[in-house]
């Protein structure tokens, strides 16, 4: 069987979706879980777009070994340069270099013809040469270039040193026989072709991303890009999961495999989703919260019967655990380690020891705690997210008459307890003023969103912020079983996320 090489793009398309904002040391966190689910390649950012995609390149690239570290550039020296600075300690470093190739695109926004820009791409691609020998080129709008030309320039780009050509549906434009035939022909037309790798980066705008991407690799494409949960531009990209469970679910016919360890997808999926923020709906294939849910009682009764009545994949192979322990308040430190465990985390035992203490805090309030208030809740412990200023107490007063009043309680970064109050139209504009009058940075508050990880009375509330400031967006998350707690931690974590990158960019 063939093995189809996954590139991995959270980290650059899926982050420059609308809304995105991660941190350094999240693209860190992000980029070790990829190398544990195996994916060979990792585009970890577009260097010359910030300061900040410039770090993370250069960090990701030092300390990931095993997968290829991409950065990606436009055909222009600064921009090849700095990506390549970035690159430059990776143990195999990409260069990915791109281009417009479409006539739209040509006219409208390069100003260019499509002589000069054969020339730049062929020019671009030897000079990225110089620095490295694997070498991606992308022609921008592929699918909506007229074929002899996007040949030709392939043709020119590969004698110049190119090693995968990326072959992108940038607007999600094309149909799956459409796009089959477009790489087919490339296979047929372009003649040194045998020299290169064949990739495909297939966007979402029709919901055709992964159908396009599976077509391309039954047509000659050796390499897919795509994102965890499909993050990325507008629609998003073709979503990593889809993509791997469909040619492992589906090899009788495809005849294809991945380096991808599938149980590790899960556990990607929630990382993601938990640090970029981006919402996963629960229909979604593969990850959504409904994924393996059976709600009609002729499906129930099949899957009893025989799970592959109504199952095509065990939940299992994405690393869906089956829970069997309900926890609670008289759970001791074993039952909880082991189901730990079983979720995929590896804890040392001072890690345990606080996860622990979460824990027995959030078994006083809640009768039983599920994986999903596990993750929730613990998973926010774990993490050691640098604070500068820290929650320590949030009051509140607020009913239906009259004005709601909150009090805030801080720890700035002297160690000083620091407390206001405000008055506010609810509880939350309450709570959000008196924190800003503490902490001081001008923002919007642009999307605030409550929703509940399990059901019951008793549940737990997860709070989803983003605040804008300096044109850039900050992005929070808080949980607990208070929704006002929540929607101050939320706050909290979004405002110190925006101290944290401004100090960084000093
Ligand atoms: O969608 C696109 O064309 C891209 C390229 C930069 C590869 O993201
Ligand atoms: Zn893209």
């Amino acid at each position: 069987m063939e093995r189809v090489i996954i590139f991995d793009t959270t980290l650059r398309d899926g982050e420059q979706a609308a809304g995105g904002s991660l941190n350094v040391q999240e693209k860190l966190e992000i980029a070790r879980q990829l190398e544990k689910l195996g994916v060979d390649v990792i585009e970890a950012g577009f260097p010359f777009s910030s300061p900040g995609d410039f770090e993370a390149v250069k960090l990701i690239a030092k300390e990931i070994k095993t997968p290829i570290i991409c950065g990606l550039a436009r055909c222009n020296p600064k921009d090849i340069d700095r990506a390549w600075e970035a690159l430059k300690g990776a143990k195999r470093p990409r260069l990915h270099v791109f281009i417009a190739t479409s006539d739209i695109h040509l006219k409208y926004q390069l100003r260019k013809s499509r002589e000069e820009v054969l020339q730049i791409a062929r020019e671009m691609v030897a000079r990225a040469k110089g620095y490295t020998d694997d070498i991606e080129f992308s022609a921008m709008d592929a699918s909506r270039t007229e074929p002899a030309y996007l040949y030709q320039i392939l043709e020119a780009v590969i004698d110049a040193g190119a090693t995968t050509l990326n072959i992108p549906d940038t607007v999600g434009y094309a149909i799956p026989a459409e796009f089959g035939e477009l790489i087919w022909g490339i296979t047929q037309k372009v003649p040194n072709i045998a020299k290169a790798v064949i990739s495909v980066h297939c966007h979402d705008d029709l919901g055709l991303a992964t159908a396009n991407s599976l077509e391309a690799v039954k047509r000659g494409a050796k390499q897919v890009e795509c994102t965890i949960n499909g993050i990325g531009e507008r629609g998003g990209n073709a979503a990593l999961e889809e993509v791997v469970m469909a040619i492992k679910t589906r090899k009788d016919f495809l005849n294809l495999t991945t380096g991808v360890n599938t149980e590790q997808i899960y556990k990607t999926s929630r990382l993601v989703r938990e640090l970029t923020g981006f919402v996963v709906q629960s229909n979604k294939a593969i990850v959504g919260a409904n994924a393996f849910r059976h709600e009609s009682g002729i499906h129930q009764d099949g899957v009893i019967k025989m799970p592959i009545t109504f199952e095509i994949m065990n939940p299992k192979m994405v690393g869906i655990p089956a829970s069997t322990l309900v926890l609670g308040k008289r759970s001791g430190r074993n039952a909880f380690r082991k189901r730990l465990e079983e979720l995929g985390y590896d804890l040392s035992a001072d890690e345990l020891g606080r996860a622990f203490t979460t824990f027995k805090e959030l078994a006083d309030k809640k009768k039983e705690i599920d994986d999903r208030d596990i993750e929730s809740v613990i998973k926010q412990e774990l993490r050691t997210i640098t604070e500068v200023y820290h929650l320590d107490s949030v009051q509140i007063s607020c009913g239906n008459k009259g004005v709601s009043m909150a009090s805030v309680k801080l720890l700035s970064p002297d160690g000083q307890s620091i407390a206001d109050a405000a008055l506010g139209t609810g509880p939350v504009d309450a709570v959000y003023k008196a924190i800003n009058r503490l902490v001081r940075v001008p923002n919007t508050l642009t999307e605030f969103s409550v929703k509940s990880v399990t059901g019951g009375i008793d549940a737990i509330g997860e709070v989803l912020v983003r605040i804008e400031s300096g044109g850039i967006t900050y992005s929070g998350r808080g949980a607990d079983t208070d929704v006002i707690v929540a929607s101050a931690k939320a706050y909290m974590n979004a405002l110190n996320r925006l101290l944290i990158a401004r100090k960084a960019s000093r």
